[in-house]
Parts: structure tokens; sequence; C-alpha cells
């Protein structure tokens, strides 16, 4: 006997229901849901039940405003915990640390009613003195991957999305809304993409945001290959792409390409162009409908989500704290130690710096933070040593510049000459990295270096403690006792700070980036932030470690170094599985007499290739705290994609038939077992040649490219992508860029900016296309009359 089971209809998928309303819109009402309604919402249309929602910064804190139009920063956001930024995440080495933030961030993104929070920001850094290394993780693909995913997971889990960006080869800042980076393609695979690759496919974001940058000749935001063929039809992502801020250049062919919503709002002044598109053909009507149906999907799933969770408590401030503070200790790097740390809790300490009392702990730009309260690591240390201890504190320098005088030396060397130990807090001003500009060095500011050499002279139990947000050049590392990197804090830095000094906690980081002797030596060096169109990544595969490893060039600190106040032995390692589908596992052992953390790290070293490789790559990587004489194995699993090349001839990932080195270490430098696997998948690779050096040739570089290196574009005739600085390029133009920034400071009242800010709104500013003053001039200007002024302008003398 059959039974007749009675099935409900099954229920609309957001896809679905979102298909089914957009089937039901007239063009216009699908044009309007592609682009925002202000700065900070999407467009909903209620006759529909689609929902407007907010999409916000992000990364590492809620960067909620009152108002629809942003201050970047002037118009104080609503207090939020700012948990340390990506440089001291990726420092942790700790994706279940890593996602806990993201879970609490998720939880305060959800109570303030936001959809979206724009984060995490996953670009490589190429060059540490790239302006936005603070909000990136690591140099390192496979690092960056885990650790976006893990903060995309924990973000999602409170029902909000996350938004992975700036997708893709977005390196440096100077000319960021123009530059054109020259990348070839294995570069590209194998550096620049297979961190966004990881975040999506291990962490299904809901979002990914376009760059400004263009990559290869189109701008990101255009280019169907990265948008369409390879986010959504290789790596399947199912969300919705949404532009950069103003980084929409043409609709058309953004829409075409695969870009979904177009933010902030641009008042419909695209829809006559994109009409006529598709009235003529040049555009698929299909391009708009699938754009509309991502926008509402989006929408009705944060309506879903929120509708699920309503009622929920408000975030836990205090524990969020508590967090925050784990999570700076857990990224702090004991870059060098002759056994002065962990200090006594007793005696006088001199602690000398004015960021002790005025923290440098998040960068400026998009992503500040109004923190919901901020630990000095002046109070800190003084509440730490309590009735057995004594602080004496001396500023030795200006917080906001870094100058220093002979009176704050002097009274800094006296400090430190009369205590027990000195800690000298120094590192980058906030002034000196920033969203929208670049560092033109890694120079630390005189006036600290002048400060670290007076105090290290009074005492020779001298500390240093870095706060910066990228890599510096740190020359007198052999004059000091110790130095403790805890790149920024977030909120919570300077108790962190006193728990790591006292050894309450371990310095748990390793480096997520290596610190080069000097910026020069970099191959990245040769190419960057230089011209104003266009970027040729000449250095290729050979960032960061794999630059140094390869080309052996010795950095200061190299990638993975950290130290710990215990010591571990590695043992008995072994390989199991067959092809590459590999178990590597290896004994740790806590050596110490206390408990400590190990970063566990796997590099994979080829015995002999066709193909130009790096010298070791990092392939796996595992955190474990043990108890002092404690042991445990670490298991890492290794896959066909750990010893595989981007094969360009064949257009995919291949594995090279032969030997490999497995090696196990505390870092790069510092490889403690190893071991070696044949290693056969079948498959060949197509041979290719190194560089002769470091930098490639124009010939090698094309070789490279498999094309010409193109001809970067010049500045004149000025068009819709020109910035407001390239007007300075024809005659009468320095008299109207100075115009159009007296109004854009009027608008974002800059006077009453922080000094950090200022300069970051200076530098983003003159960087704006042109085409941004049709975009946000709220339908006064059109496309039309832009191009005939520039016609005109064009047809000046030009200034050179
Ligand atoms: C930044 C993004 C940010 C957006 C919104 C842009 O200038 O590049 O990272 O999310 O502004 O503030």
């Amino acid at each position: 006997m059959t039974t007749v089971h009675e099935t409900t209809a099954p229920v609309a998928t957001p896809t679905a229901a979102a298909a089914r309303i957009t089937a039901r819109l007239t063009r216009e009402q699908k044009l309007s849901l592609v682009a925002g309604a202000d700065f900070w919402n999407s467009r909903g249309l209620e006759a529909e039940g689609v929902p407007s929602i907010m999409l916000t910064d992000g990364p590492h804190g809620l960067r909620k405003q009152a108002g629809t139009s942003d201050h970047v920063g002037l118009n104080d956001s609503v207090p939020a915990t700012c948990f340390p930024p990506a440089v001291t995440l990726g420092s942790t080495w700790d994706p279940a640390l890593i996602e806990r933030v993201g879970r609490a961030l998720g939880r305060e993104t959800r109570v303030e009613n936001v959809g979206v929070l724009l984060g995490p920001g996953l670009n490589i850094k190429r060059h540490p003195a790239g302006g936005r290394s603070f909000e990136y993780f690591s140099e390192d693909p496979l690092l960056s991957g885990k650790a976006a995913a893990a903060l995309v997971r924990g973000i999602q889990s409170e029902g909000v999305g996350a938004c992975v960006k700036h997708f893709a080869a977005n390196n440096q800042e100077a000319f960021r809304m123009r530059l054109d980076t020259v990348v070839d393609e294995r570069t590209l695979r194998e550096i620049y993409l297979t961190g966004f690759e990881i975040a999506v496919t291990e962490a299904e974001p809901w979002t990914v945001m376009c760059a400004y940058n263009l990559v290869n000749g189109d701008h990101a935001g255009e280019s169907r290959a990265l948008l369409t063929d390879i986010l959504r039809d290789e790596w399947g992502f199912a969300g919705l792409v949404v532009s950069d801020w103003l980084a929409v250049a043409d609709r058309v062919k953004s829409l075409d390409a695969g870009l979904d919503l177009e933010m902030p709002a641009s008042h419909g002044a695209w829809d006559k162009e994109v009409g006529e598109a598709i009235d003529g053909g040049r555009l698929d009507a299909a391009a708009l409908d699938a754009a509309c149906t991502r926008v509402i999907e989006l929408a009705l799933r944060v309506a879903a989500e929120r509708a699920a969770r309503d009622g929920g408590l408000g975030p836990d401030h205090d524990a969020h704290h508590a967090l925050a503070r784990e999570a700076a200790a857990a990224g702090t790097v004991l870059l060098a130690n002759d056994g002065v740390l962990p200090l006594a809790a007793r005696g006088r300490v001199a602690l000398i710096g004015a960021f002790a009392e005025t923290p440098r702990y998040q960068g400026a730009g998009s992503s500040l933070v109004n923190p919901t309260r901020l630990d000095t690591a002046l109070a800190a240390v003084e509440e730490r040593l309590g009735q057995d201890g004594s602080v004496v504190y001396a500023r030795g320098y200006d917080a906001e510049n870094g100058t220093t005088t002979p009176g704050l030396v002097s009274e800094a060397r006296e400090a430190a000459a009369g205590a027990d130990v000195a800690v000298v807090m120094i590192g980058l001003p906030s002034t000196y990295e920033s969203e929208g500009f670049d560092r033109t060095d890694l120079r630390l500011p005189p006036g600290h270096e002048e400060l670290v050499r007076a105090v290290a002279e009074a005492n020779p139990r001298t500390v240093v403690v870095l706060s910066n947000g990228a890599a510096v050049e740190i020359d007198w590392a052999d004059r000091v006792a110790a130095i403790l990197e805890t790149h920024l804090g977030g909120q919570a830095g300077g108790s962190a700070l006193a728990d790591v000094l006292f050894g309450d906690v371990e310095p748990g980081g390793r480096l997520a980036e290596s610190v080069p002797v000097r910026a020069q030596d970099l191959a990245a060096h040769a190419n960057f932030s230089d011209h104003p169109t266009q970027v040729e990544y000449r250095e290729s595969l050979y960032v960061g470690y794999r630059f140094h490893d390869t080309w052996g060039i010795d950095p200061r600190f190299c990638f993975g170094h950290g130290l710990s106040y215990t010591t571990f032995e590695y043992a008995d390692v072994a390989v199991t599985g067959t092809g590459a589908d590999r178990e590597v596992a290896v004994t740790v052992t806590n050596t110490g007499a206390r408990r400590g953390t190990e970063v566990v790290q796997l590099y994979v070293h080829a015995e002999s290739s066709a193909v130009h490789r790096p010298e070791q790559e990092l392939k796996g990587f595992a955190k474990v705290e043990l108890e002092a004489g404690e042991s445990t194995t670490v298991s890492l699993p290794l896959s066909h994609r750990s010893f595989a090349i981007w094969d360009v001839a064949q257009g995919g990932w291949r594995v090279e038939d032969g030997r490999y080195e497995i090696r196990l270490g505390s870092s790069s430098r510092r490889i403690r077992v190893a071991t070696t696997i044949d290693v056969s998948a079948g498959e060949t690779v197509t041979p290719t040649r190194r560089p002769a050096a470091a930098i490639a040739t124009d010939a090698e570089f094309a070789a490279l490219l498999g094309r010409p290196v193109p001809t970067p574009r010049p500045l004149t005739p000025l068009h819709l992508d020109s910035t407001v600085n390239d007007l300075t390029e024809v005659a009468f133009g320095k008299g109207l860029r100075k115009r159009l920034l007296a109004m854009f400071a009027d608008k974002m009242d800059v006077s009453d900016a922080d000094p950090a800010t200022r300069a970051m709104l200076e530098a983003i500013m003159g960087q704006m296309p042109l085409r941004a003053l049709v975009l946000s001039s709220e339908g006064k200007l059109g496309f039309g009359v832009l191009r005939t002024a520039l016609g005109l302008l064009n047809l000046l003398p030009r200034r050179r």
C-alpha cells in the first residue's frame, strides 16, 4: 500500500522570492534599487515588502553615524567596541579567537539595526608602507584568507552580513581611485586572489566589495573576469557585489560585469545611459534584473534574520572589552627578549612615551571607531603594580607628531636612570599612517628614535613597546633588552600591554608580515606609490617572506617570528596519505617552566621545479597552548592546493610531480623539524623561467604578463576618471582645484577634524575622480555638463 504524504508548498528561498519581485518591477524601479538611497542605506520598496538596509564600516568595530551623509569620522559614530584592527588580529594566528571577535562585532552590528558590516579587508600587504596595512591581515594569502573567513563566520553567525573587501589587487592608497594595477595572472591568482577565494569558499560572505583601482586595464568594478567568471562561476559566490564608495566609473560596464549595488547614492545619474544601453542592445536587460534580484535578496535576508532574532539582549560591552583585551595580547609579538621580560610586579618602573597616556590604538579613515572606553598603559601598569611598586612617567615626545625636545629627552633619561626597568612606548603617530595615503619610508619619527637611544644608554634594562599599524625599521634592535610589537591594540590595548609585560598573559602573537631592514631592500619598493596612473608588480610572486627567502635578503625580523615566555621542542614528524592529500603530524612539547602558546607553522619547499616558485610557502598553521611539560600532537592537512601552482598556459591549478620538503617551524626562518615526501598527482606543468633578478626587466615582465608592458595612461586630456589633483595639468586648473578642495572641505567641515583625519581627508579629496562631482551632486550636475566642461579644459594649454 502506498501512503500519500501531504506536502506543504516549498518555502520560497530568498532568491526565488526576490526574482518574483524583480519580475513585477518597472525598469525605473529596478534602476532605483541597484544604487544606494543615501550614503549608508540601500533603497527599499515598501509596496513590495523590500526594506532599506544599512551597510556601514567596519571592519574592527561598528562605525554607525547618525544622519544620512558621511563626515568621515568628524561626526561621531555611536560608541562601539574598538577591537584590535586586522594587523593585530592577523598576528594572533588564531582563527577561533578571530571568530569570537567576529561574533561580538556581529552582535553590535545587529543591535544597531545595521544589515551589513563593511569588513573584513584582506588585501595583501605588498609593501608595508601601504597606508591601509593596518586594516589588512598579512603578507601571506593563506593566513589572510583563514583570518578573514573566521571573521566572516563570526559576524554572520549573528544574522548580519559581512563584506569581504577590496576585491582585488588594491595594495596601495596613492592614486587608488584610478590606478591600474598591472600584475601577471599567476601572481594575481597565487598571491592576490587566494585569500579572497578562501574567505568566499569557506565562509560564504553575504557581500563582496569591489576595489577602486583597475586591474590589468579594467576597473575592478567593471571586470567580468573578476566579478563573474572567477568570483561567481569558479568560487561559487552567491551573495551581492557592492561597489566601494564612489568606485563606479561606468554603470553600464559594471552591471555587465556583475556589480550589483552601487554605493553611495548616485541620484539617478546613470539611469539614462543604462536605459539607452539596454534599448540599444549593448547591455542585456538580464544583467539589471540579476543585480536588482540580489539587492532585494540581501534586504529580505537581513529582514528575515532580524525578525528571527528580535528581542535579543543588547551587547555586553564589558565582555566585549574583555575580548578586545584578550585579542590585543594574543596579537602582541615579543620580537626580542634578553630575559628582562616578564617584569617582576614590584619595584620602580619608568614608563616613557606619550603613547602611555594617549594610546595609538587604531588607524585613521573609514574604519575609525568611537570606542566605548579606552584603557591606557599608564593606568594599567600603575594598577598592576599597586602598593608593590611605583611608576615614574615621562612624556618623551608630542603624541600627535612625534617630535621631542632636549628637555623631554633629559626628563626621560633621568626617569630611566633611577628605575629598575624602563619601558619606552614609541611607534607611528596617527598622522603617519592612514587610509588615503601611503608612507614614503618605514622610519619611526626621529624624536622616537632619539628617545630610545637616550633611554637605552641610561638603563640597560630598557623594554621598547611599539604601536604601529605596519612594519617599521628598527636599527636600534641590539641596543635594548626587549622589544614588544603590540601593533594597534584597540580600546583595551593599554591593559593588554600590562598583562603581557608582567607575564599574566603570554605575548601570543607571531609576525604576520616580515620586518625588513630597510624599505629599499624590498623588490616591491621599486614600483610602489610612485606613478599616478599605473603600478607594475614586477616582483611577481616575491612579496614578504617569499621575497626575502628566495632572493636571500635577510629581514630584520622574519615572517612568523615571535618569542614566548617559555620554550618548545618539536619531534616525531610523520606524513601520511597519498598523492597530494596528506596529513602531517608533529609532536610539540612545552619544555619550559610555565604555560605558553606556540604557533606551529608548516612551509612547503619544492626541491626542484620546472617553474619559478618561492623558496618556501606557508601551507598550514595551528596555535596550541600547553602547560609546562605538556606535549601534544599537532595535525595539519595538506591538499592539492598546498603543492599547486597556477599554470597560466593551462588555465588551472596544477601539481608538479617531484620531491617536496615539509618544514615545520616556529617561524619562517626557525624550522625545527623537516621531512621530504614524493608527490605525484599525475599532472604536468608548463615550464616557466624566473626573472634573473628580483625586479623583472621590461622583457621579463612582458613575458610574465604575456603581452607588452602597457604604457601608463597619460594625465591629459582630462576625462571623467581624472582626479581633482589632475586639474593642475592644464592652465587655470590650479585655481579650479583649489576651489573644489575648498568646497569639499567646507562640506566636510575639515577644520574641526583631528590631525590624522584632516591629513586623510586632504589626501582623499585631491584623489577624488571628477565623475564624483556628478554622482554626489544629487542630480544638480549631469555627465553631459561635466564632459563639456572637460572638453573645454582640454582645449587650454598643458601646464608643461
Ligand atoms: C573605503 C571602504 C569603506 C567605504 C565606506 C571607502 O572609501 O575604501 O573600505 O568601507 O569607504 O566608508
